[in-house]
C-alpha cells in the first residue's frame, strides 16, 4: 500500500512546489514508484515546474467527476504527475481529494501532494488525504508563525506531522536557528536546505533540483530526507559519510530517530 505525503505551508513562496519535485525525484532514485499531485487548486504550478503548460485532463476534472483519475496521470519518466488546471471554471470540492486518489495507493509506493499557501479547504483536503505531512518553513519570524498555525491545524485534524523542512537558509546570524525553530514549533527539522540560486536555475530548465545539481548540499539533504522517509540507507561517498559520522547535525539525528521509530520497531 502506497504512502501519501503532503507538503504544506501557510505562506507562499517558501518552497513547497520545489520540495515536491525535488523530494519526489529523490525518492524515485531509490527505485520507488512515485506520483506527484498538484493540490494547489486555486494557483496551481507544479506542472509549470516541469514544463507541463496546458494539460488536457487535470485534478480539477477528476474532482468534478468529469474524468477518471487514471486519465489525468502524466508520465514524466522518473515519476508520474497529476497537474491541476489554471483555467477550469466550475467550483470543485477539494475535500474529495482523498476519495478520488485512494485507488492510486495500490499503484504507487509514494504519492506526494503539493498544497495551497492558505488555510482553506484545499490545504485541509491535502491534510486529510495525507498519511503524513512535511511542513516547509524558512528561518524567519513571519514564516515560523504560519508554520506553527499549520502544525496546530494538522494536529487538530489528527494528521501525522513527519517534520519540518527548513528551506532557503543563508546561514546568517540574523536568521532563526534550527534550535529556535524546533523549540517554538515543537516539531523536529528533518532537512535543512540552503538558499541556492541553482534551485532557480533548475526551475528555469524545468528540472528537479536534485537531478540538476545532485552533488549540491541541498540535493543531498533531499536525498537523505527521502532515505529516512522510505526506510532506505543513503550512501554518500566515503569522506562525506565520515564527516557526518564525526559531526552529525541535528537534522541528521532527527532523521535517524525517525528511521528507527518507523522502520526498526
Ligand atoms: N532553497 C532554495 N534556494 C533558492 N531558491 C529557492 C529555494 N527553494 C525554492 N526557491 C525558489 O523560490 C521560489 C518559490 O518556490 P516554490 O514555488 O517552490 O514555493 P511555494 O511555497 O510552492 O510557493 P506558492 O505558495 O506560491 O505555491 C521559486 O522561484 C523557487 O525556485
Ligand atoms: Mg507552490
Amino acid at each position: 500500500m502506497g504512502e501519501v505525503i503532503g507538503i504544506v505551508s501557510l505562506k507562499g513562496g517558501v518552497g513547497k512546489t520545489s520540495t515536491v519535485v525535488s523530494l519526489g525525484a529523490a525518492i524515485a532514485t531509490f527505485g520507488k514508484k512515485v506520483l506527484l499531485i498538484d493540490g494547489n487548486l486555486s494557483a496551481p504550478n507544479l506542472g509549470l515546474h516541469l514544463n507541463i503548460v496546458d494539460p488536457e485532463v487535470t485534478l480539477h476534472e477528476v474532482l468534478a467527476r468529469k474524468a477518471k483519475v487514471k486519465d489525468s496521470i502524466q508520465k514524466m519518466g522518473e515519476f508520474d504527475l497529476i497537474p491541476a488546471s489554471l483555467i477550469f471554471r466550475e467550483k470543485v470540492n477539494p475535500l474529495k481529494l482523498k476519495d478520488r486518489i485512494k485507488s492510486l495507493k495500490n499503484k504507487y509506493d509514494y504519492v506526494i501532494i503539493d498544497s495551497s499557501p492558505s488555510l482553506n479547504d484545499e490545504t485541509l483536503g491535502v491534510m486529510l488525504a495525507s498519511d503524513g505531512i512535511l511542513v516547509v518553513t524558512t528561518p524567519d519570524h513571519p514564516t515560523l508563525s504560519t508554520t506553527i498555525k499549520a502544525v496546530n491545524h494538522s494536529k487538530k485534524r489528527g494528521t501525522k506531522i513527519n517534520g519540518l523542512i527548513l528551506n532557503r537558509v543563508h546561514n546568517k546570524k540574523f536568521e532563526l536557528s534550527l534550535k529556535d525553530v524546533e523549540k517554538t514549533s515543537g516539531v523536529p527539522v528533518m532537512a535543512v536546505v540552503p538558499h541556492d540560486t541553482d534551485v532557480l536555475e533548475a526551475l528555469s530548465k524545468f528540472k528537479p533540483f536534485t537531478k540538476y545539481k545532485p552533488k549540491s548540499a541541498g540535493a543531498e539533504e533531499y536525498l537523505r530526507l527521502a532515505a529516512a522517509l522510505i526506510g532506505e540507507k543513503y550512501k554518500p561517498v566515503k569522506i562525506k559519510r565520515l564527516m557526518k559520522w564525526i559531526n552529525p547535525k541535528k537534522q541528521d539525528i532527527n532523521r535517524t530517530v525517525f528511521y528507527r521509530e518507523v522502520f526498526e520497531n
